[in-house]
Order: structure tokens, then C-alpha cells, then sequence
């Protein structure tokens, strides 16, 4: 039975642990699709998503080997690599006359609907925030005006990975509510 809003988002949770399950390829068609129907300034889109899978993932796995960190994407079957692209003239206008850079604050809107369709799906994924950026881009060959931002690892959890609880800040410290 399908998720309701409220379960994706407290059943989303990073995985680091996964079972090396192949992912369907129609299952990474809808995240992508997921993707593409996300809101972004003045409907720029100024994503690009690179999805690798199996053997050819492996330059992906090998960048995100850095320091020691992420080990447990070895065993991930498959990322989707986020990369920034220029925002369109609109929203190049629109982010010179305001302060705020949009393409990236879209790229993260995006991540946030491919993680939560990925749970609706019964995958588990991990952002990655954490990556050799030189590597990617000489293994993708990205030209100079496109900006690697997130990877995010998508796979199968092995089995008996639990829900764990989320650790977050108490309501008070981050929200205000001023009205009737
Ligand atoms: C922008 C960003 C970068 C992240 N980079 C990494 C990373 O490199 N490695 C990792 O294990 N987790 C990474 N995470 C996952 C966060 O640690 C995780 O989302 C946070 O601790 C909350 O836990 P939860 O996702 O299980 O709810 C990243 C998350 C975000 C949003």
C-alpha cells in the first residue's frame, strides 16, 4: 500500500548500509521523472542528473572514497550525480538584482523530491555532500560552467535496516509562528 506524505518523510532517512540489490531501471526513470516535475526560479531547471548503475558506477564509488569517509558506498548499485547547470537568462536576472543564488537552492529542492519518490518506492538513498569533484568531472567530462553539487547513493538497505529515529531540533529553536 502507498505511503502517505507524513510516512516518506519519516521513513527517509539515510542509508549506509546497503545490500548491493540492483536497482530497476524504470525505478530510477520515475525518480528522474520526479526530478523534472520539481519547482525551481523562474522554471529554470538548471539541473542536469547523470544515473550510473552496476560496473559503470564504479568511477563514481571510487570518487566518493575520500579520506576514509563514505566506504559504505561501495556496496551502493546506484548514484545519481547532480550537477548545476548556468541558470537560464530569467533567473541569471533575477539572482543579479536579488542576493540569493537559486540554481542552487533548486538543485537541493530537487534532491528533496528524489530522495522522498525513492522511499515511496521502496529504495534508500544517502546525499552525498562528500566527493573528489576533480574526479567527477574528468570521468563525466563536465565542462567549466557546470557545478557538481550532491551525489545521492541509491540502492536496497540490507535487510533488518531500521527506521532509526530522526535527531532534529526542537520545534522552538527553528520556527516562529506569528498570527491569531
Ligand atoms: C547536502 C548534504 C550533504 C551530505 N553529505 C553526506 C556525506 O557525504 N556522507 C554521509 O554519510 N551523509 C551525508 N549527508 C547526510 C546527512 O548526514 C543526513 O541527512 C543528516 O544527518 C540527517 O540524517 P537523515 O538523513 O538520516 O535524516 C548529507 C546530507 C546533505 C543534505
Amino acid at each position: 500500500m502507498a505511503k502517505s506524505f507524513d510516512e516518506l518523510i519519516n521513513t527517509r532517512q539515510s542509508c549506509r548500509s546497503f545490500s548491493g540489490k540492483p536497482v530497476e531501471k524504470e525505478k530510477l526513470e520515475q525518480l528522474i521523472e520526479a526530478v523534472r516535475l520539481t519547482p525551481s526560479a523562474c522554471n529554470s531547471q538548471p539541473w542536469r542528473l547523470i544515473t550510473v548503475s552496476g560496473e559503470k558506477a564504479q568511477p563514481v564509488r571510487e570518487a566518493l572514497q575520500l579520506m576514509g569517509r563514505n566506504k559504505f558506498t561501495q556496496e551502493c548499485p546506484a548514484f545519481t550525480v547532480f550537477v548545476e547547470r548556468p541558470a537560464t537568462l530569467k533567473a541569471g536576472i533575477a539572482e543579479m538584482l536579488g542576493s540569493q543564488k537559486f540554481a542552487q537552492l533548486d538543485v537541493g529542492a530537487a534532491i528533496s523530491y528524489y530522495t522522498l519518490k525513492a522511499t515511496d518506492l521502496g529504495l534508500d538513498t544517502c546525499i552525498l555532500g562528500w566527493f573528489d569533484e576533480k574526479k567527477i568531472v574528468k570521468t563525466f567530462n563536465l565542462p567549466k560552467n557546470e557545478k557538481v553539487r550532491l551525489i545521492v547513493a541509491t540502492g536496497y538497505a540490507v535487510d533488518g535496516y531500521e527506521i532509526r529515529e530522526k535527531v532534529r531540533k526542537d520545534t522552538g529553536e527553528i520556527a516562529e509562528y506569528i498570527g491569531d
